[in-house]
């Protein structure tokens, strides 16, 4: 018998012999009303696409630029009355890239990720693959409330290396307020905290207002340097598949995190929608406010036809089906070309889809299938 290791090349570091790779989303998602990964559902301003149009052939051939970028997500930020500086914000190729090169950066085998449970699946590989012990709190039943009193308890008995809050939290939407995600920074100084805010134009649950305010235009991560913030334009400006993400903080941590990146990990194409999604705030305003009324609707829907769910922050939120719920995935899926998330496996939401939120029309078309697959 020959050993199938044998013709499988040299093994790679015993953490990623381990590892899982994070499923991505599948394939055959054109055409379907995607509500299985947060998307934006109807695309960027007309004023990306035609930013991404101008871009002439011979820029192809050249290495990104990322000259004015910077400055632009601090104009939409508040530009220098926000105090914050170039070197305060770091460019990766979506937030996912950003989560990777904190790990990267910080994470050596043994050192702990403190984290809640469920939360966004990327931050479990990434803490394996760096050989990290990874203590995930449970959210408080019922509600999916942040478990603020254990996570204060850990950080102060144990500091973790890293602490990773997601705010509002994918998939339960579980929301902190920024005083509290301050306090807990404060109480780790030699932790670095991360706050995932991909969905925080949701719920408008940002530190950077108060961390603003109170700095009144000097340096905003002054008082708080372990603290690094996550943005992304995936889910609002509805250029998820050009790859761009911001990481702000203190110049020195954005600095550490960027040292682990490739020199041209973000695309042209990615900087110059960037730009234009960045200058059109108006674009993801509607987006937004549109997304809040079509959830309003939904809720009132489920309440009355008695379907369990749970709605809190997030452009997302859970249902219970009756029936089995891979099957009611599927018949979504075949009979009404509507993609949902099942959450199986998932600690507390086992049994439970994870339904993205988009139009008004797109949600009364989500719902009527969800009504004919239910039988209700
Ligand atoms: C909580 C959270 N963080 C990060 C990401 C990745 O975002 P990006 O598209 O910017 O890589 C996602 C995407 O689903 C997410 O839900």
């Amino acid at each position: 018998m020959t050993d199938p290791q044998a013709h499988s090349g040299p093994l790679a570091r015993p953490e990623v012999e381990t590892l899982q790779a994070y499923s991505a989303p599948l394939e055959g998602r054109r055409g379907l009303l995607r509500l299985d990964f947060n998307e934006n559902t109807v695309g960027p301003s007309p004023k990306v696409v035609a930013a991404i149009r101008t871009i002439a052939a011979e820029e192809y051939a050249i290495y990104p630029e990322y000259d004015g970028l910077r400055e632009a997500v601090i104009a939409s930020l508040g530009g220098t009355a926000s105090g914050l500086t170039p070197a305060q914000v770091g460019l990766f190729n979506g937030v996912d890239a950003a989560l990777h090169a904190c790990f990267h950066a910080y994470g050596a085998a043994g050192d702990r990720l403190l984290t809640t449970t469920p939360s966004f699946g990327y931050y479990t590989p990434c803490a394996r693959m760096q050989g990290m012990a990874i203590e995930a709190i449970p959210h408080q039943l019922p509600g999916f409330l942040f478990p603020f009193d254990e996570i204060r308890a850990s950080l102060r008995e144990r500091p973790p290396r890293l602490l990773v809050l997601c705010n509002p939290n994918n998939p339960t939407g579980t929301r902190l307020a920024p005083a509290r995600v301050l306090e807990l920074a404060a109480l780790a100084p030699d932790t670095l905290v991360v706050v995932d805010e991909l969905y925080e134009a949701f719920t408008g649950d940002s530190v950077l207002p108060p961390l603003v305010a109170a700095a009144g235009g000097g340096d905003p991560f002054a008082a708080h340097p372990n603290l690094l913030v996550l943005r992304s334009l995936s889910k609002t400006a509805g250029i998820a598949g050009l790859r761009i993400g911001f990481a702000l903080g203190s110049a020195a941590l954005v600095d550490r995190v960027s040292r682990v990146t490739g020199p041209y990990d973000v695309n042209s194409f990615a900087v110059a929608a960037a730009r234009a999604a960045l200058a059109d705030a108006a674009f993801v305003e509607a987006y937004v406010a549109e997304v809040l009324a079509a959830r309003d609707v939904l809720v009132a829907q489920l309440r009355q036809a008695e379907v369990r769910h749970h709605v809190a922050g997030g452009n997302y939120l859970l249902l219970w089906p009756r029936q089995e719920p891979g099957l009611v995935e599927e018949r979504l899926r075949r009979e009404a070309g509507i993609l949902v998330r099942s959450m199986a496996g998932k600690p507390q939401i086992d049994g439970s889809l994870r339904v993205s939120l988009g139009t008004r029309p797109q949600m009364e078309r989500f719902w009527q299938a969800w009504r004919a697959v239910e039988s209700i």
